[in-house]
Order: C-alpha cells, then sequence, then structure tokens
C-alpha cells in the first residue's frame, strides 16, 4: 500500500489569510503531505512566523506580504509564487475581514469590506491564477462560512459575503470543468483567533453556546480537523469532486 493518492510532493498551494487560524492549519496539513506553501497575509512577519514553522517540518515555503483588498497585491502574490516555485497547482482563499452588527447599522464601508475581501478577492485571485492552475490543472478552495447558510441576525455583510463565494465557485466549477481545474467550498467551525473574536462581538459563550450545539462536541481544529480535509481535496483521490461545499463543522450548521 502507498499513499500515492493522497501525496501532494511536488504540488505548491498560494494560501490567504495563512499566517494564523483555519489558512494556516491548511498550510501545515498540505505541508505535511508534501506540498509547497506560498503564505500570504497581511502582516509579513506573522507570515514569516508561519514558514519557520513549515521549513521546521521540512517544507518549502515562502512569506508574501499580500493584503487581499488590493488587486495589485493579489497579482503580486501570484507572480511571486510561479516565480519562485514555478507552478501553482491549487489556491485557496481564507482570507477575510469580519464585520458584525445589525443590517438597520450596516454601513456602505463594512459591506464594501466584507465584499472585497471574501467574494471579490476570490474572483481576482482566481483570475491572477487561472494562467498557471490551467497548466497543473489545479483546484481553489473558497473558505466559505455556514453563516451564510443558517442567516444568523448581526452578521448580514459577512454572511451576504460568504455565500456569493459558495456561488461564485459553482460558476467556477461550471465554466473551468473544460480546463480540468476544479472549484469547491469549504465551511470550517474551528478553534481560531477569528473565532475569539466572533465570540466576545457576539457576546456568545463558547461553553454555554457553542460547544452544546456542534454534534460532535468540539470546535475543530485548524491543522488536524479542517486542514486535512483540505489536504485531501487537493490530492489524486479527490480528483472528481469539483462544485461542492464541505461542511467541515462538526455537524454544526445542519444538524442544530
Ligand atoms: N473559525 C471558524 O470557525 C470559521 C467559521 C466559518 C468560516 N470561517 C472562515 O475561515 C476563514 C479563516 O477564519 P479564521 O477563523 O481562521 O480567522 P482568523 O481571524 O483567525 O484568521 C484570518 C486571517 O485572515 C487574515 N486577513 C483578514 N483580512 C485580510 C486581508 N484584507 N488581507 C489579508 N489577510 C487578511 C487575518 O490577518 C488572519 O490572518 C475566514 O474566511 C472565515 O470567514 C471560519
Amino acid at each position: 500500500m502507498t499513499d500515492q493518492g493522497t501525496s501532494l510532493h511536488g504540488r505548491v498551494a498560494l494560501i490567504t489569510g495563512a499566517s494564523r487560524g483555519v489558512g494556516r492549519g491548511i498550510a501545515l496539513a498540505m505541508a505535511d503531505k508534501g506540498a509547497a506553501i506560498a503564505v500570504a497575509g497581511r502582516n509579513l512577519q506573522s507570515c514569516r512566523n508561519t514558514v519557520a514553522e513549515l521549513n521546521r517540518r521540512g517544507a518549502e515555503a515562502i512569506a508574501i506580504q499580500c493584503d487581499v483588498a488590493s488587486g495589485e497585491d493579489i497579482t503580486r502574490a501570484v507572480e511571486a509564487t510561479t516565480s519562485r516555485f514555478g507552478r501553482l497547482d491549487v489556491l485557496v482563499h481564507s482570507a477575510q475581514s469580519f464585520n458584525y452588527g445589525p443590517i438597520r447599522r450596516l454601513t456602505p464601508q463594512e459591506f464594501d469590506e466584507s465584499w472585497r475581501t471574501g467574494p471579490l478577492a476570490a474572483v481576482q485571485l482566481m483570475q491572477a491564477a487561472f494562467p498557471a492552475l490551467r497548466e497543473t490543472q489545479g483546484l481553489i478552495v473558497n473558505v466559505a462560512s455556514g453563516a451564510g447558510i443558517t442567516a444568523p441576525p448581526a452578521m448580514a455583510a459577512y454572511a451576504m459575503a460568504k455565500e456569493a463565494m459558495r456561488t461564485l465557485t459553482r460558476v467556477a466549477a461550471v465554466e473551468w470543468g473544460r480546463y480540468r481545474i476544479r472549484a469547491l467550498a469549504l465551511c470550517p467551525f474551528a478553534q481560531t483567533d477569528g473565532m475569539d473574536d466572533f465570540e466576545q462581538s457576539m457576546g456568545v459563550s463558547r461553553d454555554k453556546d457553542l460547544v452544546p450545539a456542534i454534534p460532535l462536541g468540539r470546535l475543530g481544529d485548524p491543522e488536524t480537523d479542517i486542514g486535512r480535509v483540505v489536504a485531501f481535496l487537493a490530492s489524486d483521490d479527490a480528483r472528481y469532486l469539483t462544485g461542492s461545499t464541505l461542511m467541515v463543522d462538526g455537524g454544526y450548521t445542519y444538524l442544530r
């Protein structure tokens, strides 16, 4: 028995928001399967910290300063990845600005920020990466959210942005299937700094409100619960999977 079908040796992934949280977990899990990683995020030093951990585990990696609200940064991030590694197999968009508040107080600026860092950034990343992904018959993973599906109060800007990313993913799967490019959306539920911020902003108690509502009884781990799923999705064993949304949430979204 070999793990050839799940190996990512020789493959290259560009991951936004990979300095921490879900993006970092995906980077670590993909690297453990042999992928080289371009770690993109707003804070270069935080990206370098992830790269240091990847290098410590024996993986090749580079850090790229990239604010996903900037189309220029996005173009530079894709160019930096292909010029360093000579190819791009997997594009993961995990970075996202969070805005919480009721619809009556939602400002155009908050709407704009959610939109720019979510679906608009996803479109611009996919456009910039398209030539390289066509070469490798690669994969796009857009990190969406169960919030877009369950419509929780006070999360309109964020939830709309995340649902738009799922729609974009399905359209890309259809448009780019002819190039053998796959596109998938993933809704995680995981213990991250972003989750800490969510709990504080919304006055939600992890122990009283969140964990009891998760059928599997715990928040996911960004690397071992979420990242390993993405590593599988990027492998040959998942080669017939496209257009789907993977709910990697311990059952939280649909089974509450
Ligand atoms: N943690 C969860 O349970 C959960 C649930 C549903 C969806 N998600 C999604 O997973 C993704 C990661 O969330 P997380 O929990 O790891 O959050 P996090 O805040 O811990 O990490 C998000 C990362 O994105 C980066 N980022 C934010 N805006 C950026 C920008 N403009 N340019 C570049 N980088 C930027 C942040 O600096 C951070 O490194 C997000 O898309 C989020 O919507 C997470």
